[in-house]
């Protein structure tokens, strides 16, 4: 298939890129595992961690990244794309957003989870403006959904652009959350608005 001028472009912008480098030799199936890596150093969330929720897991580089930086820990990889099987990671191929797929992640820990993370975004369209709603909508779900499957002293993080809704999903946080952060790690590109909220200790409705 012939490529064209700015897939080429993007493509060598791509093998250049120092993370794209360094998941390639560590075996990391995205460059994405590099910014699960720094949210850990900041946030060190995978200490004693033995329960983890994967959302929009797809290819799996965050999936990776958690499995080698817990033992023992039960790992349910969640994304409505198909994830090729990572030994030891429990995977749902579903829609976050409908009801019946809460359920199934809410039946697969007897108990509530440890960690929660999300790195879904919404497919992009075009649009800037409606891919920023589009993902912080599934950030303002994760908040919201987080109570029920998430242990009292666990860690939710989850991916929001900083632009449209921004303020109303920071507002959300803090509404249910004691403590509320936000990071955009190093391997997250400059000229991207993605950025992470970190959220500890459910407050008490
Ligand atoms: C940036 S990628 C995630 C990369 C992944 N963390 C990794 O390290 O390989 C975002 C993912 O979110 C998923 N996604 C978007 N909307 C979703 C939804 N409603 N339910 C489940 N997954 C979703 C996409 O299919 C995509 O695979």
């Amino acid at each position: 298939m012939r490529k064209n001028k700015s897939s080429k472009s993007w493509i060598i912008q791509q093998h250049r890129d120092k993370y794209f480098k360094e998941a390639k030799s560590s075996g990391y199936r995205s460059r994405s595992a590099y910014k699960l890596l720094e949210l850990n150093e900041k946030f060190k969330f995978l200490n004693n961690c033995h329960s983890v929720i994967d959302l929009g897991s797809s290819p799996g580089g965050w999936s990776q990244a958690i499995k080698r930086n817990t033992k023992n820990c039960k790992i349910l990889a969640i994304d409505i794309k198909e994830m090729e099987k990572i030994n030891g990671i429990d995977f749902l191929r579903c829609d976050f957003l409908e009801d019946n797929s809460k359920e199934k992640i809410l039946k697969f820990f007897n108990d509530k989870a440890d960690v929660l993370v999300s790195d879904m975004a919404a497919n992009t369209t075009g649009n800037k403006d409606l891919d920023c709603i589009r993902t912080n909508l599934l950030c303002s779900e994760v908040i919201n959904f987080s109570r029920f499957v998430v242990k009292k002293g666990g860690t939710v993080i989850a991916k929001l652009f900083n632009g449209y809704d921004f303020l109303d999903v920071k507002k959300l946080a803090e509404k249910k959350f004691e403590k509320v952060n936000f990071f955009k790690p190093n391997s997250s590109k400059d000229f991207s608005k993605e950025t992470y909220i970190h959220c500890k200790g459910f407050k008490t409705l």
